[in-house]
């Protein structure tokens, strides 16, 4: 089928020269001390009702989505924090819920949705609880429309962008303002200096840049995230000291596209470039970086990994599809054969990574034959793990509109073929690791078997062994004596 009237629609285009024009990203340093200042208001009010009551006012944040959702919901936490409220988890008895939604499937906004519906039994029982609803999923006109008529129990509303503002929306709607209603504005800036709780003590995110401009044409993310732009050189590398110093072991740096980080700051200093100055950061550490785009995953970036010590032999590198037709279609501006070469590099450089990749099933118009391009490329790619989707189509983006979209029942179909055939892939190559010993981050408990303990290889595999409470959140090595798909199992060596 013909794509090409589907591609590139005026708005995106638009959007882009906005932005090439306002250059200057960050938020002004006086409107941070402006909501630091809202911050020490709600603090001296919260702090007063635990004078009075004894009890601490409590915050929740409910997070759905990727990575970079996590990460805001530590930096919304952070500030609920420094406003005096207790962190909870469980939305019941609390002063404040949050949730920090996401818009890439329609599955994770009904999800939202639905709890957020929940919420209204929790609000009627105490109706001094404020509900703020954040993230991906509000950007959209359609959705912020659909909560301001069908929840109007929803105190404040912002986009993913705009989350510095929570204690202004917050000291205002305590003060009796109307409900409050700000979905990003294209504004799109990057606000450095915010509290932030994390929620482990030696696993961390460190976003590096926002936004994308790929506008792959199944995907919602340029909409609501707004366009590339990366933090500054100085406050990465001082975040991410600060962490060593504080003991994290591993770290992960985050992006929609890491690749594309510094293009838009005019200096000539790359996501490469940042990776081996951080690796000379002494330390026990290991670093983890997500997502890279095929397109501009450089040989410069592979080279620097294979080189360094603490960048972990880990390549999460999206397929999407193994048809050069879909890929087209999708508009991710390379083909399978570019896609293999740059693999098969990275297994040269680095014999024993892991590599894990994304695929869509059911892009409107995939035929028979697309899709078993997409077996043949998993069997050819061999990939450790993969995150497979049913492609879900998103109001506003090209694909959505195109009117070849495949039956639901097909993509099932098609769906089940693609997990056996990488289940067996991964059990493969689990297999191999029978034997060796790996080093592994130790969890503690599993959440599925609370008798074995579990961590993650470099590789992100999960393995389950024996452990003691001192072990958690430290290095251990395990001898790997058992591999299942989706798990490992083994010993720990002690020295
Ligand atoms: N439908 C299904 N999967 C999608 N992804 C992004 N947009 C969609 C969509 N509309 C998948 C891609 C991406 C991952 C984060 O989510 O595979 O890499
Ligand atoms: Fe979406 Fe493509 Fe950007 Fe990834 S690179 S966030 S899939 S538009």
């Amino acid at each position: 089928m013909n794509y090409c009237a589907y591609l590139y629609p005026k708005r995106e285009k638009e959007g882009y020269i906005r932005f090439m024009i306002e250059r200057d990203r960050a938020v002004d340093a006086r409107e941070i001390e402006k909501q630091k200042e809202y911050m020490r208001k709600m603090r001296d009010q919260n702090d007063a009702h635990f004078a009075e009551s004894g009890t601490r006012r409590r915050a929740f944040v409910l997070t759905l989505g990727c990575q970079q959702n996590e990460a805001d919901s530590e930096r919304l936490m952070g500030m609920a924090v420094e406003m005096g409220y207790e962190p909870t988890d469980t939305p019941e008895e609390t002063s404040l819920i949050m949730v920090n939604t996401c818009a890439i499937r329609e599955h994770a906004e009904k999800r939202a949705l639905s709890l957020v519906g929940q919420y209204k039994h929790v609000k009627a029982k105490n109706p001094e609880l404020i509900i703020v609803i954040c993230g991906c999923m509000v950007v959209q006109e359609h959705r912020l429309r659909d909560i301001k008529m069908r929840y109007p129990y929803v105190d404040i509303l912002f986009g993913p962008s705009l989350i510095y503002k929570l204690p202004e929306h917050l000291w205002n709607r305590r003060c009796g303002s109307r409900r409050v209603f700000d979905p990003d504005d294209c504004e799109y800036r990057v606000a450095e200096g915010l509290p932030v709780r994390r929620e482990s003590s030696y696993r961390a995110w460190v976003s590096v840049m926002y936004g994308c401009n790929n506008f792959c044409s199944y995907c919602i993310v340029p909409y609501v995230r707004g366009r590339e732009r990366s933090r500054r050189r100085e406050e990465v590398v001082a975040e991410f000291r600060s962490l060593v110093e504080a003991g994290y072991k591993d770290i992960t740096l985050l992006g929609q596209n890491v690749n594309s980080y510094g293009k838009d700051s005019g200096f000539d200093y790359d996501f490469a470039d940042l990776l081996a100055e951080l690796d000379q950061i002494e330390g026990d550490y290991q670093i983890h970086f997500m997502t890279s785009h095929p397109k501009d995953a450089t040989r410069k970036l592979i080279d620097v990994m294979a080189d360094s010590k603490h960048v972990a032999r880990h390549f999460h590198l999206p397929l999407q599809s193994g048809s050069d037709a879909i890929l087209r279609a999708m508009n991710r501006k390379y083909d399978f054969q570019k896609y293999i070469g740059t693999l098969d590099y990275i297994r040269e450089r680095m014999p024993d990574v892991t590599l894990t990749s994304d695929i869509i099933v059911g892009f409107p118009g995939e035929t028979e034959e697309d899709f078993e391009c997409t077996l043949a490329a998993l069997r050819r790619a061999r990939f450790d793990m993969i995150f497979s989707f049913q492609y879900s189509a998103r109001e506003g983006t090209p694909a959505a509109k195109m009117d070849c979209q495949v039956p639901k029942e097909v993509v099932a179909e098609r769906f089940e073929r693609l997990l056996a055939l990488q289940n067996e892939i991964s059990y493969e190559s689990n297999k191999k690791l029978e034997g060796k010993t790996l080093r592994v981050l130790c969890d503690g408990p599993s959440k599925n078997n609370p008798d074995t303990f579990s961590g993650r290889t470099e590789g992100g595999k999960i393995v389950l062994f024996e452990g003691e409470s001192e072990d958690v959140g430290k290095f251990v090595d395990i001898l790997i004596e058992r591999a299942d798909t989706f798990a490992l199992s083994g010993k720990i060596i002690r020295k």
